[in-house]
């Protein structure tokens, strides 16, 4: 059980995460999303069933190495206390490249783990690749890539790598001379420049540990507007996905398993699964959301704006928190959230917020709805406003 918060009359609201979930946190800027999606992180970190996952794409989760002294007093009113929670920061690429030394020793001196992360080439499928450089498959040089990497499949899974692509599509008959060559440059470019690809098959066992919130910094990758966070995280959500389908039958047949269940978080939430427009991650993450139950693949996504996030995964979220909105929009977008369990539509019940850190909470498996005043995070807060 994770504890959420207080209600209206003083009871403890819990949220029950023995099994998968879907949660969606929403409200307006400076509301208390990340603060809260934090909440469930350090609930989660205690688990030693459960790999903890949060794609951050404003660098918000780093700090939660650090105990949060800033509010001592309030955690001691709820009983609680400052507490610092293990940290692993993956960096898409080389962390010395991107960060630079000095940020690292002080990372590590916070007793944050830093760790390059790097997706494997084979785990993009052919379409994939399409998208991120922006080709279609009714250009020559769309299909030559289609093909290159079909044939990489073909020959050895998803133990392939840049060099072999390229090779691939050097010895392509069927192909003119200079599309070879900007495809190849293009392939070049994006391994050197973006750096976030494999050189060797790593499996998501060695990137992601339990007992740690595993931070992916996206906030390091603006290239080619969201195409490298999305890509980075299709694949990692692709992979997980698998992996756990196919631990869960091992499960069930009573052998050990590779990986864990997980819960995944994602701040920002709209820019991976936007409403209406294409992003990489969206098609596997809607999987995960519409099969992940089983296989207990969980998700938390939190969003500013509930009508930019795609309403097929809202739908399917069972666990709504809602801070403090105020745009007519996006109070209509979450009113189409409403249940029949509950006595009054969302948007009455949103006109009850008023404190920071206070949420609506409308609970599928409890079939309720309460205001609740979210706990203080033990383990610091990043990301307040200067
Ligand atoms: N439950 C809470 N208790 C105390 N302070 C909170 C709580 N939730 C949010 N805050 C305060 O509000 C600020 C904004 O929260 P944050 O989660 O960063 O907003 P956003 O909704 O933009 O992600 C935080 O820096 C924190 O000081
Ligand atoms: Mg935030």
């Amino acid at each position: 059980m994770i504890f959420v918060g207080q209600s209206g009359d003083g009871e403890q609201v819990y949220l029950d995460a023995t099994r998968s979930r879907a949660v969606f946190i929403c409200g307006k800027r400076g509301s208390g999303k990340s603060y809260t999606t934090g909440v469930f992180l350090e609930e989660l970190v205690e688990r030693d069933d459960v790999l903890v996952i949060v794609a951050d794409p404003m660098r918000n989760f780093h700090t939660m190495s650090l105990p949060n002294h800033e509010q001592e007093s309030v955690l001691w009113n709820w009983g609680l206390s400052a507490k610092g929670v293990p940290v692993r920061l993956l960096v898409p690429g080389d962390p010395v490249r991107r960060y630079g030394k000095d940020v690292i020793e002080i990372f590590e001196g916070r007793g944050v783990q830093v760790e390059s992360l790097r997706v494997n080439p084979g785990d993009i499928p052919p379409d994939g690749w399409l998208d991120l450089f922006g080709l279609d498959i009714t250009q020559p040089m769309g299909i030559a890539l289609y093909r290159a990497v079909q044939k990489c499949r073909d020959q050895s899974g998803t133990h392939f790598f840049i060099p072999d692509l390229i090779d691939r599509l050097q010895r392509d008959p069927q192909i003119r001379e200079t599309s070879v060559q900007a495809l190849v440059l293009r392939l070049e470019t994006a391994a050197n420049e973006w750096d976030i690809f494999s050189s060797r098959y790593r499996e998501v066992g060695e990137v992601f540990v339990p007992q740690t919130v595993n931070v992916i910094d996206l906030g390091l990758l603006e290239i080619s507007r969201f195409g490298l966070r999305n890509l980075v995280l299709a694949v990692l959500v692709r992979d997980l996905f698998r992996k756990r389908r196919d631990a869960r039958l091992r499960e069930e047949l009573g052998l050990p398993s590779e990986i864990p269940k997980v819960w995944l978080a994602i701040d920002e939430a709209q820019e991976f699964v936007p409403a209406g427009k294409v992003a990489l991650a969206k098609e596997p993450l809607i999987q995960w959301v519409k099969e992940g139950r089983q296989p207990g693949l969980s998700l938390i996504l939190a969003s500013q704006q509930p009508g930019a996030v795609d309403r097929e995964v809202l739908s399917q979220c069972d666990v709504v928190l809602c801070h403090k909105v105020t745009a007519t929009d996006d109070v209509d977008s979450l009113n189409r959230l409403s249940h029949d369990y509950m006595a009054r539509e969302l948007k009455v019940y949103l006109k009850q917020l008023s404190r920071t850190g206070e949420a609506i909470m409308v609970d599928d498996s409890r079939e309720r709805v309460d205001v609740v005043q979210i706990r203080p995070r033990r383990s610091k807060h990043g990301g307040a406003e200067l």
